[in-house]
């Protein structure tokens, strides 16, 4: 039973990843965000071991991160553009909101760039830096994503 439940949600989850036009708002900023996801985890994993701590990689991938933090809202229609969206309603009913998210998340990959400006960094006000960004996202996620 268990095994057919998986089974299950994993053909419907490719079902919703196929059907998604690459070019469409939806499909755009799906790929920044998987392209942040990616990013952050870089920058969160160089500081918890998981991967080669690298000073001048994290600073590049710093400005990544801060660049796609102010792309993915530009592909946010005022309407709700397509039923596959894993957006909840809310984005588009509590507009204000959302935008307030997003700011926060962009003063946050901000203040984790005007950390790495001045060598020597220190790893620990890094941690604390990535840290806020994971909360800012998770924040959002928590208000106006679906999963
Ligand atoms: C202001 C709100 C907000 C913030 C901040 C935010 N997200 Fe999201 N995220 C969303 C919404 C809404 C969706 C659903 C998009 C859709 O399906 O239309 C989403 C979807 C995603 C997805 C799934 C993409 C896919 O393939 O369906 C990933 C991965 C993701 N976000 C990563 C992140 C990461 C990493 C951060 C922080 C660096 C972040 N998000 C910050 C609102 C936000």
């Amino acid at each position: 039973m268990l095994k057919r439940g998986v089974l299950l949600a994993v053909v419907f989850s490719l079902g919703a990843c196929g059907g998604v036009d690459p070019n469409s708002p939806l499909g755009k900023r799906k790929a920044i965000f998987k392209e942040m996801l990616n990013v952050s985890e870089d920058l969160g994993g160089m500081l918890r071991g998981r991967i080669k701590y690298d000073e001048a990689l994290f600073v590049e991938k710093a400005m990544q991160l801060d660049a796609l933090a102010k792309t993915p809202w530009q592909h946010f229609p005022s309407i709700k553009e397509d039923e596959k969206t894993s957006a909840r309603d809310d984005v588009w009913q509590q507009q204000e909101r959302f935008q307030e998210l997003a700011r926060e998340l962009e003063s946050t990959t901000a203040r984790l760039v005007a950390s790495t400006t001045q060598p020597p960094l220190n790893e620990s006000v890094l941690a604390l830096r990535v840290q806020s960004v994971e909360d800012a996202c998770e924040s959002c996620h928590k208000e106006f994503r679906a999963y």
